[in-house]
C-alpha cells in the first residue's frame, strides 16, 4: 500500500503535480499525504491527514520534489506519521511504501546514537540510517542507499532526496516501482498511471535494481555491487478504459454497471489465452488457484466450476495461506493466481514461492504490466478497465467469467462457456434496469441500520455468499458473514435474532431445496429473509429476481449483494469508492 512519486528536472511548479499524482495514487491508501519540494539547499514540507480531495497548496518552483500518499502500518494516523520522514539535519528525506520488518533494533541504535524521531513510524529509520551512511558513502545518495537497503528487513519500495546534490535515489524489495523518461526530467512512481503527463518511457524496476535521478539524467545500478547497468525504457502503455465518472455519481456505481459490457468483451476477446489456461490445467499434476479477498472467492468459485463441468479437482487457497501449502509443489504443478491489481502481495509471494519449487505460473490479472502479469508464464488479461472504486466489482465478474470458460474449455465445451457468459451478461442488463435497482434500494432503506446480517449458499452460491458478506460489510460497514447453508445451524444461528437480515441464495439447481429448509429454519427464529435467485417463495419476506443462466449463476448473483451494500452505504453516508481503513492494492503482508 501507500502511493510515492518523485520527480528531477525542470525548475516548475511542480510540487502541485507532485499532488495530483498522488491523487491518482490514492486507491493506494488514503489516511494521510505529504509532499516535499527542494528549494534553495531547503526541504520544504506539506502533510496533512485525511484524503487529499479538493486540497489546494501553493507550492514554490522546484526542480526536485516527491511525495506519499499513506496506509498506515506503524503509527496512528497523525500529520507526524505522515511521509515525508527527514533526517536530523533537514538535508534528506525519505518516502516509503512497505514495512521495515526489522525497524525497531534500528531504531533503537539510532537512538542511542543521539539521532531524533519524531513519528512512530517504521519508515523514519530509513532516513536516519541514510543520514549515517551518506559520509560514509563520499556523499553519494544512491551509494548511501544501497548500504542502507541491505539493512531493511522487509518488502519496501523507498524514494530519498538529498536536497543538496538535488538527487532522488530509489531502490525496491517486491513493492513496486516505475521509472519515467520524459522532456522535462525524470519520475518514479508505484504505479506507471502517475507518471502519464511526466514520461514517454518507462522501465520497471527489479528487485536488485537501484536507480538515481539526477539533473544529468536517470542511471541504473545493480544494487548489490553498484556496477552500472543498461536501462531498457519501453513506451508508457496505460491500461484502456474510461477513467472519468460519466455521469455515474460514484466509481462504484459506474462500475457494476459495466459488468455486462466486460463479460461480452471477455468472450470475444480473450478466447485465445483461455485456451491456453485450459491446455496448461490439463497438462499440469495439480492446479492451484489463489487470490485474497474478493479474488478468493472468484477462486473458489472456479474450483466448484472445474469440479462440476470438467470433473477436475483444482486446488484453491487463500494467497496469504499459500506459502503453508508449497510443500505439495513439484515442476509438474501449475498455480494460477487471480488479481485485478497484480500488485497484491500475498499473491506475489505466493508466486515466488512457486517459482522456488519449479511450478509453471499462471494468472488472471487486470492490469497489464503489474508485478504478476511480468512475472508469470501464462495470462488472461481480464480487460475490465480500469477498476477505480476501493471495492472489487467488475474484476470480480471477469474473473469467474474466465474461470467458467476455462473449465467449459477444459471439459471440451468452449462454445458452451461463452453461451453461458453472454447469457449472464444480458441478464446482468436486464437487472440494471430502474425498476430492479429500486427493489434493491427499499431492501438497503429496510435494513441499513441493522448491526448484523448473514448470507447463506450452498454448492456454486457459497463463495458467492462469501463475497455478498465481503461486498456488504465493506462498504456499509454492517457486519455479514457469508456461510455455507448447512453450516449457521452449527452455531451462529445462535445470533440471529427477530428481524437480523438473512441474504438466501436459492438458484434453480439442486441446492435449492436445502437451502429453502434452512431459509425456513432461519425465519422460525425471526429472520427477515432477502431470496435471491430466478423464482420466488414464500418464506422469503423480500424477493430480488435474478434471471436463471444455470451455471453462470454466480455471475448474476454477486450483483444484488454490490448493489445492495452500496445503497446501504450510501443511507449510512459512507464513501462507497473510499471505505474506511482499507486500500485498493494491498502491497503489505
Ligand atoms: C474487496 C476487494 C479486495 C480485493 C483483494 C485482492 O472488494 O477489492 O478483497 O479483491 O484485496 O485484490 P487484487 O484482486 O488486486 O489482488
Amino acid at each position: 500500500m501507500c502511493g510515492i512519486f518523485g520527480y528531477v528536472g525542470e525548475e516548475r511548479e511542480i510540487g502541485s503535480e507532485v499532488l495530483e499524482a498522488l491523487r491518482t495514487l490514492e486507491y493506494r491508501g488514503y489516511d494521510s499525504w505529504g509532499v516535499a519540494v527542494g528549494v534553495d539547499g531547503r526541504i520544504g514540507v506539506e502533510k496533512r491527514t485525511g484524503k487529499i480531495a479538493g486540497a489546494h497548496v501553493d507550492f514554490p518552483p522546484s526542480p526536485i520534489a516527491f511525495g506519499h500518499t499513506r496506509w498506515a502500518t506503524h503509527g496512528g494516523v497523525t500529520h507526524a506519521n505522515a511521509h515525508p520522514h527527514l533526517d536530523c539535519d533537514g538535508r534528506l528525506a525519505v518516502i516509503h511504501n512497505g514495512i521495515v520488518e526489522n525497524f525497531r533494533p534500528l531504531r533503537d541504535s539510532l537512538l542511542a546514537r543521539g539521532h531524533r524521531f519524531v513519528s512512530e513510524t517504521d519508515s523514519e529509520v530509513i532516513a536516519h540510517l541514510l543520514e549515517d551512511a551518506l559520509p560514509q558513502a563520499d556523499g553519494d545518495l544512491a551509494a548511501a542507499l544501497s548500504a542502507v537497503v541491505g539493512r531493511l528487513e522487509g518488502l519496501n519500495a523507498v524514494i530519498a532526496m538529498d536536497v543538496r546534490s538535488g538527487t532522488l535515489a530509489a531502490a525496491k524489495n517486491v513493492s513496486p516501482l516505475v521509472v519515467g523518461e520524459g522532456n522535462r526530467g525524470a519520475s518514479i512512481a508505484s504505479d506507471g498511471l502517475a507518471l502519464q503527463g511526466h514520461a514517454d518511457r518507462v522501465l520497471y524496476l527489479e528487485d536488485h535494481h537501484l536507480v538515481r535521478l539526477s539533473p544529468d539524467g536517470i542511471t541504473l545500478y545493480d544494487r548489490r555491487s553498484m556496477s552500472e547497468l543498461s536501462a531498457d525504457f519501453a513506451p508508457l502503455v496505460l491500461q484502456s478504459g474510461e477513467t472519468g465518472l460519466g455521469a455515474f455519481p460514484h466509481f462504484m456505481a459506474k462500475e457494476m454497471a459495466e459488468q455486462p459490457d466486460v463479460l461480452e468483451r471477455l468472450v470475444r476477446d480473450a478466447t485465445g489465452q483461455i485456451e491456453d489456461l485450459a491446455a496448461a490445467i490439463r497438462d499440469s499434476y495439480g492446479a492451484f488457484l489463489v487470490g485474497c479477498g474478493t479474488a478468493s472467492y472468484a477462486a473458489l468459485t472456479g474450483a466448484y466450476l472445474f469440479s462440476r463441468i470438467a470433473a477436475r479437482h483444482v486446488n484453491f487457497t487463500v494467497g496469504s495461506e499459500f506459502k503453508y501449502h508449497e510443500h505439495f509443489l513439484t515442476d509438474s504443478s501449475l498455480v494460477i493466481a487471480l488479481s485485478q491489481s497484480g500488485e497484491t502481495v500475498d499473491i506475489i509471494e505466493a508466486m515466488l514461492a512457486a517459482r522456488r519449487r519449479g511450478a509453471r505460473l499462471g494468472a488472471l490479472v487486470n492490469v497489464p504490466r503489474s508485478t504478476l502479469d511480468r512475472m508469470v508464464d501464462l495470462r488472461v488479461h481480464l480487460g475490465a478497465g480500469p477498476e477505480q472504486c476501493v471495492l472489487s466489482t467488475k474484476a470480480y465478474t471477469a474473473k469467474v467469467a474466465v474461470l467458467l470458460m476455462t473449465a467449459h474449455a477444459l471439459a471440451g465445451s468452449p462454445e458452451k462457456g461463452k453461451e453461458e457468459v453472454l447469457a449472464a451478461a444480458a441478464g446482468l442488463q436486464e437487472m440494471l434496469s430502474d425498476a430492479w435497482v429500486a427493489q434493491v434500494r427499499e431492501v438497503a432503506r429496510r435494513i441499513h441500520r441493522e448491526e448484523h446480517l448473514f448470507v447463506i449458499g450452498r454448492g456454486l452460491a457459497f463463495p458467492t455468499a462469501l463475497e455478498a458478506a465481503l461486498k456488504i460489510k465493506e462498504v456499509s460497514y454492517i457486519h455479514a458473514e457469508g456461510f455455507a447453508g448447512g453450516e449457521l445451524k452449527h452455531g451462529v444461528i445462535a445470533l440471529v435474532a427477530p428481524g437480523t437480515p438473512c441474504v438466501v441464495y436459492a438458484p434453480s439447481d439442486e441446492t435449492r431445496a436445502d437451502i429453502l429448509s434452512g431459509a425456513m429454519e432461519l425465519k422460525s427464529r425471526g429472520g427477515y429473509m432477502i431470496g435471491v435467485g430466478p423464482e420466488p417463495d414464500p418464506v422469503f419476506d423480500v424477493h430480488l429476481p435474478t434471471p436463471d443462466v444455470g451455471d453462470a449463476a454466480p455471475l448474476v448473483n454477486a450483483l444484488p449483494a454490490q448493489m445492495l451494500g452500496y445503497h446501504a452505504a450510501l443511507l449510512r453516508g459512507n464513501d462507497p469508492d473510499k471505505p474506511r481503513n482499507l486500500a485498493k492494492s494491498v502491497t503489505v503482508k
